[in-house]
């Protein structure tokens, strides 16, 4: 039976390069799936999730919070990053330890040594979420890469090039893969399409996304 239908199953490769320096590492955070939400569930109780208005005036339709030294804030007067949670005056949750040895475990095995990030931005996309190609560019340290961390529902990453208008890739990201780009991809635009409805067995309907970052 199981030669039968082995062919039927696809079979993804642990490491994939999407572009140069950049490489998807599946299944790389599985080992501490159980560590990662239990922490998440710490620091959304000091720092929740909120919606966080755009420059322009638009409410962002992805729920965001932070851990670490540093986390990204968006409002009417721009983007940026800040020790302080706006919302509860409270610098933000702590990096827990099992975050940090994923992004910096991630990171070397991208070729990215030495790679001590300060900030953790935390996205929740429901179902129909999603976020627009854009560029990570408000980082002081662009000589360090972004490590993305999904996990939850699946859902699709756009990865294009340093233009908007340059094509885009798609790839499946699902519960335990990791991506990191750096060096000469660290600007590529990339996005996530709207989410598929669906219910993960371990954190409902919902995608929870954790980039790694060196902001300052
Ligand atoms: C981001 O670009 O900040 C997040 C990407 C993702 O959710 O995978
Ligand atoms: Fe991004």
């Amino acid at each position: 039976m199981q030669d039968l239908f082995s062919d039927l199953i696809p079979v993804l490769p642990e490491r994939e390069t999407l572009a140069d320096g950049a490489l998807l590492l599946r299944g790389q955070a599985l080992g501490s799936e159980k560590e990662l939400i239990a922490s998440l569930t710490e620091i959304t109780m000091q720092a929740p999730f909120r919606h966080m208005t755009t420059p322009g005036g638009f409410t962002m339709s992805v729920a965001m919070n932070n851990c670490g030294p540093l986390g990204w804030v968006s409002d009417r007067s721009g983007y940026r990053y800040s020790p302080v949670d706006p919302q509860t005056g409270n610098n933000w949750p702590e990096m827990p330890d099992c975050f940090l040895q994923l992004a910096q475990n991630a990171a070397a095995k991208a070729g990215y040594k030495n790679f001590v990030p300060d900030a953790c931005l935390i996205n929740r996309y429901e179902p129909k979420n999603k976020l627009s190609l854009h560029q990570d560019k408000d980082e002081k340290s662009p000589e360090h890469p972004i490590v993305s961390v999904s996990l939850g529902l699946p859902a699709t990453f756009q990865f294009g090039g340093l233009k908007r208008t340059d094509p885009v890739l798609k790839y499946a990201l699902h519960h335990g893969d990791v991506v990191v780009w750096g060096g000469p991809s660290r600007l590529y635009y990339h996005g996530i399409t709207p989410l598929k409805e669906g219910e993960h067995p371990l954190l409902g309907r919902c995608r929870i996304n954790l980039t790694f970052r060196k902001a300052a």
